[in-house]
């Protein structure tokens, strides 16, 4: 039998397993990529090689964020039968074609990657930049590459990595013959999510975000931590909508517009407290919530299910890595001895 997901077009996605998924994550991407899964061939990759560029001294976190990160996936509705997940580091030909990149890529288009820059300055590393760090765009690219991805569902932030990568590919098929496909990005309807603490940047350093498996009660707590206006003293006092966070979340999860647009009229009449549309948002968050940590358990109780699911993922995503290295080798007239 034909499979079926020959004549999709393929999209490759993924994630550093660096902390559980938060709610700007499925904002961003989780909940485009479970609409993308029956149209697309979809492969996410768990990138665990990508986070140890900058946690490699610390691979316990990375390890234990592996499974965590899965388990996200499922519980949102990733569907296995559908969608491949796979860990990035069990594909090793990922690593080689990283290797045969790393020729066609100079230091100084490297230097100009903004997100890389922006990275850099993030984590400190302006000091001692570790060279695993500073290439991981093409290691990036080699992921996409390898798997022959149609198509990269990004946000704004990821467009620099997409560029790269057809930068390399139109190299490498410049040098040694058309041997690669060259991505295009599919830009998500991005809506930014900020942070509770309004920040654009949602980190769990920073304390600000609500993770898909949290319980009820954090939810709560930091729903009422959240930024709101800050010119309003009282309730009675009129307030603002731009840069409310709480009104930012409703717009992103109450699927009662009305009722959102009924308590944005009257907040900015002030006739509606702060409390009341953050005891509202508890109650909206916590319902989209609900079906996600009930499936999150179900799998928690099978994690050999969900080790199953991955080694699956992951021995399919080798044999499609494999067939593009074979073709990238004798490409490269590296194909010795056949
Ligand atoms: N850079 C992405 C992130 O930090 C993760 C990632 C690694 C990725 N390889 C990818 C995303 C390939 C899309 C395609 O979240």
């Amino acid at each position: 039998m034909k499979n079926l997901n020959e004549t999709k077009k393929r999209i490759l996605t993924g994630d550093r397993p660096t902390g559980p998924l938060h709610l700007g994550h499925y904002i961003g991407s989780l909940k485009n990529r479970v609409e993308l899964q029956d149209k697309y061939d979809e492969f996410i990759l768990i990138a665990d090689v990508q986070a140890l560029t900058d946690n490699f001294e610390n691979p316990e976190k990375v390890r234990k964020n592996v499974i965590e990160v899965a388990l996200d996936y499922l519980s949102v509705g990733i569907d296995p039968k559908k969608a491949t997940i796979f860990i990035q580091s069990l594909v090793s030909e990922i690593a080689e074609l990283t290797v045969y990149f790393l020729n066609l890529v100079t230091v100084s288009r490297l230097e100009q990657n903004p997100t890389v820059r922006q990275e850099i300055k993030e984590k400190g590393f302006e000091k001692s930049l570790p060279a695993g760090f500073f290439m991981y765009p093409i290691s990036q690219a080699a992921d996409i590459a390898i798997f022959n991805a149609d198509f990269v569902p990004v946000g704004e932030d990821q467009l620099p990595m997409i560029e790269q990568t057809r930068e390399i590919v139109r190299k490498f098929n410049k040098l040694y013959g058309k041997t690669l496909i060259e991505p295009k990005e599919l830009l998500s309807e991005f809506s930014r999510l900020p942070g509770v603490d309004g920040k654009a940047k949602m980190s769990k350093s920073l304390g600000n975000v609500i993770n898909l498996s949290d319980s009820p009660e954090i939810v709560k707590k930091q729903v009422m931590k959240m930024y709101t206006d800050p010119t309003r003293i009282r309730a009675t006092d009129t307030g603002h909508i731009k840069g409310n966070v709480v009104f930012t979340y409703h717009d992103a999860f109450n699927s009662n517009k009305k009722e959102v647009e009924e308590m944005k009229e009257k907040y900015k009449k002030g006739k509606i407290g702060d409390v009341e549309i953050k005891n509202k948002l508890v109650e909206v968050l916590n319902e989209f919530l609900e079906p996600i940590r009930k499936r999150r358990k179900e799998y928690e109780k099978d994690l050999g299910e969900v080790q199953n699911i991955i080694l699956k993922g992951t021995q399919k995503a080798r044999e499609a890595a494999s067939e593009t290295l074979n073709r990238v080798r004798k490409a490269m007239k590296i194909d010795y001895f056949k």
